[in-house]
């Protein structure tokens, strides 16, 4: 059997980025300098594992999960997560002081590391429940919220959102926000540095369509020094993660890591300055391989709960050789393993063989169509 390390305490790195070294009380915990973004359909609890087997060090969010469905759902099921998994955020969806509160205490004491609030999606669902980037607009109501689940949590309360919404797009709009936001008791804000329009474009065209202003995100880290600012939106290699972290204290990525997981095998050293080698990937593929047994072998069993299918299961792994030789190969493979999950140790000899052939340079990888989710 391959070992892999355990997953080290959170924090035990010293921090790349000369921002994040900054006293800043009183913002609770250590600013990260890397994250994976709230990804609904992708950062579920089986690709959080297999991020976590590549990178010990990256903080990990869940998707979004609202409020109603933690307080009237199955629990069990939407804030499961593997101890493996810390450091890691949850991330809420909802515009209600007190239902946050109530909600966030159920994840601390399901022992999250950090509660986010989701104040950047502009899908229409999300609008009409008065929540995400429409909360732009109401600065006061997001310090409320803020203010009352740090009063009711001691981890790091946090806050994800756009550069501006609409017509409230100018630099000054966002620095009254984080201003009224950081005053509340919020502990980083991770800024999807462009705007969003809330009406007329899908998600997927927010996440494309308004132009990236990272100009405006190192502003505004410069000018408020003593906030930890996490910068995100269309950012794809760890050499631009580092040229970011010269400006900002974190760098959040979302599409390039399910594009490209395999991008953050290097981060641990590069980003984290750890000194433990980085993994192979035929390590990370068996023991996310073994991770999952557990999940088909409930399948099998008639009685219980069926759980995720063999594809939910398996699909983190798809692009895992992506831009190397044999990437297709691989999902080919892992395709039919989707249809039949059985000798799932043949996927660990083609990572072998895949991995023995070394790769070519990478090719940016793009959005898949048919995933406009959020
Ligand atoms: C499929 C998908 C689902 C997303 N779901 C969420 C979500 O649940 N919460 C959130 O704050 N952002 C969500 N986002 C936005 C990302 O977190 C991120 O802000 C955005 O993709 C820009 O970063 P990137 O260019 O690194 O992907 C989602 C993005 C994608 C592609």
């Amino acid at each position: 059997m391959l070992a892999v390390p355990p997953v080290l305490p959170y924090p035990a790195w010293p921090s790349m980025s000369v921002r994040t070294q900054r006293a800043r009380e009183p913002a609770r915990g250590v600013t990260p300098p890397l994250s994976v973004a709230p990804m609904m359909d992708r950062s579920d609890r089986h690709f959080r594992r297999l991020m976590r087997l590549i990178s010990r060090h990256t903080l990990l969010y869940t998707e979004m999960i609202t409020c109603p469905a933690i307080e009237n759902g199955d629990r069990d099921y939407l804030l499961g997560y593997d101890d493996d998994e810390h450091p890691l955020a949850l991330q809420l969806g909802g515009d209600d002081p007190s239902a946050l509160a109530r909600c966030a205490a159920i994840a601390v004491e399901r022992g999250y590391d950090e509660i986010n609030l989701n104040v950047g999606c502009p899908s229409s669902r999300v609008q009409t429940g008065n929540f995400g980037a429409c909360l732009m607009r109401e600065p006061e109501r997001v310090a409320a919220c803020v203010a009352a689940m740090r009063a009711a949590v001691p981890v790091p309360v946090t806050v994800k959102h756009r550069i501006g919404v609409d017509e409230l797009d100018r630099y000054e709009d966002m620095v009254k926000f984080v201003e009224l936001v950081a005053a509340a008791g919020c502990d980083r804000f991770t800024v999807h540095a462009r705007k969003a329009w809330l009406q007329g474009l899908s998600p997927k065209q927010n996440r494309n369509v308004p132009p990236l202003r990272y100009a405006d995100v190192h502003r505004l880290a410069r000018e408020l020094p003593d906030l930890a600012i996490e910068i995100n939106g269309g950012i794809r290699s760890v050499a631009e993660i580092r040229e970011q972290l010269v400006h900002v204290d974190a760098v959040m990525i979302g599409r390039a890591a399910w594009d490209d997981p395999w991008m953050f095998a290097t981060v641990d050293r590069a980003v984290f300055g750890s000194t433990a080698p980085a993994p192979t990937r035929v390590a990370v593929v068996h023991a996310y391989l073994e991770s999952i047994g557990p999940w088909l072998a409930a399948r099998a069993e008639p009685r219980r709960f069926r759980g995720p299918s063999p594809t939910v299961l398996l699909r983190p792994l798809m692009n895992l050789f992506a831009g190397w030789p044999g990437a297709r190969r691989w999902k080919r493979a892992l395709n039919a393993k989707c249809q039949a999950p059985t000798q799932l140790g043949e996927l660990v000899e083609l990572a072998a063989e895949l991995e023995r052939r070394g790769g070519a340079p990478r090719q940016p990888s793009s959005e898949p169509a048919g995933l406009d989710v959020f």
